[in-house]
C-alpha cells in the first residue's frame, strides 16, 4: 500500500479522494498493460509502407503472432520521424527497449493544456495610421499548426482576410470531415487544414459517447481553448469584438494573414482538455509532412519532468526543429515557485506570461459614501447589504464545502482569500449556491485580476479588504448598503508588463544550462474567439452566450509568440528555428511602459530571467535584431552525447551525412554550455571558465562593427573579448568568447547578468544566468 492507515484516519473528510485513489489502484494493478511509445528516429526508410512494416515486424518479436501485434498497434509513427505506440505490458517494453535500434521505449502519458488589446500594447498597432502595416504586409506564406482543442470554424477570426491569396501549393494537408464540420463550408483560405486525433483518448477513456461529456468527433471545438488560441496566433481582423463589451475593439490575432491548419488532440473529460502523448505524436508526425511552417502548443505535462527522448512533445518538436519548423510551447502555470517550468528541450521556445496594460476598475461603495476599487467583469450596477462570510459559511471559509443553510438573498459577501484559504472559484461557486448579489474577494496586494465569474464578482486586495472589514465591524446592529458600480475598460495602466504569479519559473529542473523559460508574452485576460456554446466561465449553471471570451495561462502567451514568428519567418524564410529564437531572445525588452523593471504580479519585486527569460517579447524589433546566434546539427550532436546518447542512437535520430555525426561525436566533451544558445546559463561555477558563442549578421548593413557591454552578476567578473566584431560583405560571421571568473564563495546561488552586443542602432542583448558554487565541500560540511 502506498498510503498509511494514519493518513486514513485523520483525512476524514478526504474520504471520496482516498477511495478514488483507491480504486484507481485497483484497476491499475489489475491491468497490467499501458499504451507505450516506441521511438526509433529519423526515418530511414523513406517509404512510409516500409517503415510501417519494419514496426508491425518489430513488434511481432513480443507477440505471438502478427496478427497480436497489429491488434495491439495504436499508431505507426512513418511520415516525418519513426516510432509507433501500443499496448505493450511491461516485460515487452523492457524486450523492445534492449532492441538494437530503439531509442526510447516510454510509457505514454496524459498531458494537460496549461485578442484584442495586446497587440496594440506590443506595438503591432492595425491602425493603419500608425504606419506600421507589419501585420498586413506578411504572413499569407505562413501555415501555423495548432495543436489543441480543435476549432469553432464559424468564428469571425477563422473567415478569409480580404484578399488573402490562395492556398500555398506546396500545402498537403487536408480538411477531415467528422461530426458538425464540413469541409467544404467551413474549410477556406484561412483555415486550410483540419485533423483530429482520438485512438490514443479513446483507448485511455473509452468511447467519445460514453465519457459523459459533450464531444464533437471531428475537429469542431466543444472546449474552447484550441479556438481561443488559434485566434490570438492567426485569427483575421474582427470588428466589434468584446466580452459583455468590455475590451471592446478589433480582434485579431498575431498574423493574421497567415494561415491555419488545426490538429485537435485534447478532449473533454469533465470540461478541461486531456491529450494522450500518442495522439500528440501522431499530430508531429502528419503536421510536418503536411507542411506547416510553425506549430503552436499550449500543453505540457506535470514536473517532474522525463528525459526529452521519453516525451513525445521533445520528440516531436526535436524532428520538428531538424525540418526546420519551430516549435513553441507554453512554459506551463506552475508558478511562483522555482524550478516547475516544463517544456524545456533546448530546441524548442517556451514562453511565460504576463500582463497587457489593460485593467477593468470596478468601484465598491458603501453607504453612499466611502469608496473602494477593485477589478471586475460588472455589467449592471449591483445593490444589496454587505455582510461577511461567516454568516453564511462555516469559520468564515467561503467555499461550497462551508454552506450553512441561510439565504444570501440581497447581500453582497466579503470573502477573503486568506481565510480557508479559498481560491477565487471555490468562492464564487459558494457564494452563488448561497444565492448572494455578489461576491467581494479580497487577495493580497498586486494579486486581484478580473475575470468572467458565474455571479458579479469584484476582487480587491487586502489593504482595502481590511479597512471594508473593519467597518462592518464598526455598523454592529445594521449590514451596510452596498453598490458595486459598472466595471470600466482602462488602458495603458502601469504597471504594465508585469509577470503573471502562475507563469512557471526557471530554472530547468533536467538542463539548467539552457535558460527556461526563453521569453514572456501576454497571458492574462486575453480577449479572443470563443465558441457561442460554451460558457465564458464553462460553468455549466452559465447559460451566456459568448463570442470572444477573456482567458489567463500561458496558454495563451505561446500563441502570442507564434503568430509573431509567422511574421518573422515571412520576412526571412531562410532563417531557421534557432535563428528565430535568438532573434525574439535578443530583442526582448526589460523595461514596462513606464521604463521601470518588470515587476512580478502577486508580489512587489521585479522579475529576473527564471520568472521572464530573455525579457517580454518585442515583435518589431525581433524581425531586424541586428545578430543572430544560430544553431546547427553539431550543437544538437554536442547536446546528445553529453546527454549520454551513444554514437549509433545519435545517427539515428540527428539527419545529417555520416562523416559529420561521427566525427562530431568524437568532440563530445565539449560543454552544453558552448551550444551556440542566445542566452548564457552557467550551473555549478566553480572556477574560472570560458564559454564560446558566435553570431552572424543579418542587419541591413553588410559591413558593421559591433561593441560589447556587460552587465556582471554579483560576485562573477565577466571579460569578453575581443571587444570589438567586424562584419563585412566578406564575413557576415564572428566568435567570441566569455570568460567567468568567481570571485565570491557561495553555495549555488544564482546571479543574473547580460551580455549586449550593439552597432548603435540595434542592442543584441543575451541574458547571462551564473550559478557560483564555489564553497568546498569541507567548509559545507562544517556549515551545515
Ligand atoms: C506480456 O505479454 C506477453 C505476450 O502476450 C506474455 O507472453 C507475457 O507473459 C506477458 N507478461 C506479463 C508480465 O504479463
Ligand atoms: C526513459 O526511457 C528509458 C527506455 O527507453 C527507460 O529505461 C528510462 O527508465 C526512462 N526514464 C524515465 C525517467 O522514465
Ligand atoms: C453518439 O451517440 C449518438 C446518439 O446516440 C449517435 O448518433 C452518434 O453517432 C454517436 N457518436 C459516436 C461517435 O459514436
Ligand atoms: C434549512 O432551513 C429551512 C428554514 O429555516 C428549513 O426548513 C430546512 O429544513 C433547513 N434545511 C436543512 C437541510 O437543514
Ligand atoms: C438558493 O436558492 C435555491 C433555489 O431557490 C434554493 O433551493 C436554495 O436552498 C437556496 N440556498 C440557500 C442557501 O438558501
Ligand atoms: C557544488 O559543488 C559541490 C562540490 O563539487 C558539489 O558536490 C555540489 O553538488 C555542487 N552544487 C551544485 C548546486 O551544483
Amino acid at each position: 500500500m502506498w498510503f498509511s492507515i494514519e493518513a486514513m484516519a485523520n483525512v476524514f473528510q478526504h474520504f471520496w479522494t482516498l477511495s478514488l485513489l483507491l480504486s484507481l489502484y485497483l484497476i491499475h494493478s489489475i491491468s497490467t498493460s499501458h499504451v507505450y511509445i516506441v521511438y526509433l528516429g529519423h526515418n530511414q526508410n523513406r517509404d512510409h509502407l516500409l517503415t510501417s512494416q519494419y514496426h508491425v515486424e518489430l513488434l511481432s518479436n513480443v507477440f505471438e503472432s502478427k496478427a497480436d501485434a497489429k491488434q495491439a498497434m495504436l499508431y505507426s509513427y512513418k511520415h516525418s520521424f519513426s516510432g509507433f505506440a501500443a499496448t505493450l505490458n511491461s516485460s515487452q517494453a523492457t524486450i523492445l527497449a534492449n532492441t538494437k535500434g530503439v531509442i526510447s521505449v516510454f510509457r505514454s502519458k496524459t498531458v494537460e493544456l496549461h485578442t484584442t488589446r495586446s497587440w496594440d500594447f506590443m506595438g503591432l498597432s492595425m491602425d493603419y495610421s500608425q504606419g506600421t502595416p507589419l501585420q498586413l504586409a506578411y504572413g499569407d506564406n505562413i501555415i501555423v499548426g495548432v495543436f489543441d482543442t480543435g476549432i469553432w470554424p464559424d468564428s469571425a477570426s477563422f473567415k478569409e482576410e480580404p484578399g488573402i491569396g490562395p492556398v500555398p501549393n506546396n500545402w498537403k494537408g487536408i480538411c477531415m470531415p467528422g461530426d458538425k464540420f464540413n469541409p467544404a463550408k467551413h474549410c477556406n483560405r484561412k483555415l486550410i487544414g483540419a485533423r483530429y486525433y482520438l485512438t490514443g483518448f479513446e483507448r485511455r477513456y473509452g468511447p467519445l459517447n460514453k465519457t459523459g461529456y459533450p464531444e464533437y468527433r471531428s475537429a469542431r471545438d466543444s472546449l474552447g481553448h484550441g479556438t481561443h488560441t488559434a485566434s490570438t496566433a492567426v485569427g483575421s481582423r474582427a470588428k466589434y469584438a468584446s466580452l459583455f463589451g468590455f475590451a471592446q475593439g478589433i480582434a485579431r490575432g498575431g498574423s493574421p494573414r497567415a494561415r491555419l491548419a488545426v490538429y485537435k488532440i485534447c478532449w473533454n473529460i469533465n470540461f478541461d482538455g486531456k491529450c494522450t502523448e500518442e495522439d500528440i505524436l501522431a499530430a508531429f508526425d502528419e503536421a510536418l509532412h503536411d507542411g506547416v511552417h510553425i506549430i503552436s502548443a499550449s500543453f505540457g505535462l506535470r514536473p517532474p519532468l522525463l528525459p526529452f527522448f521519453n516525451s513525445s512533445s521533445s520528440i516531436g518538436s526535436f524532428h520538428a526543429m531538424q525540418l526546420g519548423v519551430p516549435v513553441v510551447f507554453s512554459a506551463g502555470n506552475n508558478g511562483p515557485d522555482p524550478s516547475l517550468v516544463g517544456n524545456v528541450n533546448p530546441w524548442s521556445i517556451c514562453v511565460a506570461a504576463s500582463t497587457i496594460d489593460r485593467r477593468f476598475p470596478t468601484k465598491i461603495l458603501l453607504d453612499d459614501s466611502i469608496s473602494f476599487m477593485g477589478e471586475g467583469l460588472i455589467t449592471k450596477k449591483v445593490t444589496g447589504n454587505l455582510d461577511r462570510a461567516r454568516s453564511y459559511f462555516y469559520r468564515g471559509v467561503c467555499h461550497p464545502g462551508n454552506l450553512r443553510n441561510r439565504s444570501a438573498v440581497g447581500i453582497v459577501i466579503l470573502c477573503f482569500s486568506t481565510v480557508g484559504p479559498v481560491m477565487s472559484e471555490d468562492a464564487e461557486v459558494a457564494a452563488s449556491q448561497a444565492n448572494a448579489s455578489g461576491l467581494i474577494f479580497v487577495q493580497p496586494l498586486t494579486r486581484p485580476i478580473a475575470a468572467a465569474s458565474i455571479i458579479p464578482v469584484v476582487r480587491i486586495d487586502i489593504i482595502q479588504g481590511t479597512r471594508i472589514d473593519h467597518y462592518l465591524a464598526l455598523s454592529k446592529n445594521r449590514l451596510p448598503t452596498v453598490e458595486i458600480l459598472p466595471s470600466a475598460t482602462t488602458i495603458r495602466s502601469p504597471p504594465a508588463p508585469v509577470v503573471s504569479d502562475f507563469s512557471s519559473r526557471g530554472p530547468s529542473s533536467i538542463s539548467p544550462d539552457f535558460l527556461k523559460p526563453d521569453i514572456s508574452a501576454p497571458g492574462i485576460n486575453i480577449l479572443a474567439a470563443w465558441p457561442p456554446n460554451i460558457p465564458p466561465t464553462v460553468f455549466s449553471t452559465d447559460t451566456r452566450s459568448v463570442n470572444w471570451n477573456l482567458q489567463s495561462g500561458t496558454s495563451m502567451s505561446c500563441p502570442h509568440v507564434s503568430g509573431i514568428i509567422a511574421l518573422i519567418k515571412s520576412a526571412h524564410p531562410d532563417w531557421s528555428p534557432a535563428a528565430i529564437r535568438s532573434a525574439l531572445i535578443t530583442t526582448a525588452y526589460q523595461r514596462d511602459i513606464t521604463g521601470d523593471s518588470i515587476q512580478v504580479g502577486g508580489s512587489t519585486k521585479a522579475s529576473d530571467p527564471f520568472d521572464i527569460g530573455a525579457g517580454h517579447v518585442n515583435p518589431l524589433k525581433a524581425i531586424d535584431p541586428g545578430l543572430i546566434y544560430d544553431m546547427n546539427t553539431r550543437d544538437y550532436i554536442i547536446f546528445l552525447c553529453n546527454s549520454g546518447y551513444t554514437e549509433d542512437q545519435i545517427k539515428a535520430m540527428v539527419i545529417c551525412p555520416f562523416s559529420t555525426c561521427a566525427s562530431c561525436c568524437r568532440k563530445k566533451y565539449e560543454p552544453n554550455t558552448n551550444i551556440n544558445y542566445p542566452s548564457i546559463s552557467v550551473s555549478n561555477l566553480q572556477c574560472e571558465t570560458t564559454i564560446k558563442r558566435s553570431v552572424r549578421n543579418v542587419g541591413h548593413k553588410k559591413t558593421a562593427i559591433y561593441f560589447v557591454s556587460t552587465v556582471n552578476p554579483d560576485g562573477v567578473e565577466v571579460y569578453v573579448w575581443p571587444r570589438i566584431l567586424i562584419f563585412s560583405p566578406f564575413k557576415a560571421e564572428n566568435s567570441y568568447f566569455v570568460t567567468l571568473k568567481p570571485v565570491k564563495a557561495s553555495r549555488g546561488r544564482y546571479d543574473f547578468g547580460s551580455i549586449t552586443w550593439s552597432d548603435g542602432f540595434h542592442y543584441v542583448r543575451s541574458p547571462l544566468v551564473v550559478q557560483v558554487n564555489t564553497t568546498t565541500s569541507a567548509a559545507q560540511v562544517e556549515a551545515s
